[in-house]
């Protein structure tokens, strides 16, 4: 198994009290494989996140990525979130090559911009790896932001709501970009969403966590192969797992 969180509880202590955020989760994903996480906001979605990138430490249970125990942030991670948070005094290729400079120094510059052009390449941003961010659109930010988070060939993909703050179109054009780079790129994904129709489109499993404190309430398979096409989303099958997932939504927000 590539990732395997056992058994894990989390508490964040305030000074209103502590807040119990995770009790007993576990799941497992397998290498390569491709996971959703919906649930309530506020239940503890990017707690996990902060967990499995090491950035935060359980207060108990384990959490292990290729059969080493997660106990501080590691290099073989990427991740993206809502905001891309580019650096605006860097044009879109040093944009792309950044993580290269922070995590594998042995990289050469001339190998780094060779890998970030066959990223920016895939999400058809060529033309663009002179420009700055700020004459991007959305999408294309976000786009950057999902090559920066690959360029150093991460095991694992870390996704939280990345495409959540992006109009209807521009976010079904991502998820196509998502499949590509799925296809041409060796990772496994854990994809934070709220969408469950995104969650369905990208995703091989889609877990749902309960209510706060969270652990998984709910496993559903996706039944769609590797070449989804988005009027997949109006099969007969989607319909009816958009619609069990939406009931496992409302009895987790019950329990929030
Ligand atoms: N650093 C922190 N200190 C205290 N409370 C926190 C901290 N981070 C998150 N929380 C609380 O933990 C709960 C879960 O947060 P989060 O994981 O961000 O939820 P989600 O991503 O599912 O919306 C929330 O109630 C939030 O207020
Ligand atoms: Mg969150």
């Amino acid at each position: 198994m590539h990732i395997e969180v056992k058994n894990v509880s989390h508490e964040f202590v305030t000074d209103s009290g502590s807040v119990p955020v995770l009790q007993n989760l576990s799941f497992s994903v397998e290498k390569g494989r491709f996971v959703a996480l919906v649930g309530p906001s506020g239940c503890g979605k990017s707690t996990v996140t902060k967990l499995l990138s090491g950035l935060l430490e359980p207060n108990k249970g384990e959490i292990f990525i290729s059969e080493q125990k997660v106990s501080s942030p590691r290099s073989t991670i990427g991740m993206a979130f809502q905001n891309p948070v580019l650096l605006e005094w860097r044009n879109i290729l040093h944009n792309t090559t950044l993580p290269l400079e922070i995590v594998s120094r042995v990289t050469s510059k001339l190998e780094s911009k060779k890998r970030a052009r066959e990223l920016l390449a895939l999400v058809g941003l060529t033309e663009f790896e002179t420009n700055r961010p700020s004459e991007l659109s959305g999408g294309m930010k976000q786009r950057v932001s999902l090559c920066r988070a690959l360029v150093h060939r991460p095991e694992l993909l870390i996704l939280d709501e990345p495409f959540g703050a992006l109009d209807a179109f521009t976010k079904e054009d991502l998820w196509g970009t998502m499949l590509t780079l799925k296809k041409e790129e060796n990772f496994t994904c854990i994809l934070i969403t709220h969408d469950l129709r995104e969650a369905l489109f990208l995703a091989d499993e889609v877990f749902v966590l309960s209510g706060r404190p969270a652990s998984v309430q709910y496993r559903l398979k996706v039944g769609l192969g590797k070449n989804r096409k988005l009027k997949d989303l109006y099969s007969a099958e989607t319909t009816k797992s958009l619609s069990i997932l939406r009931k496992q939504i409302e009895i987790a927000q019950k329990n929030n």
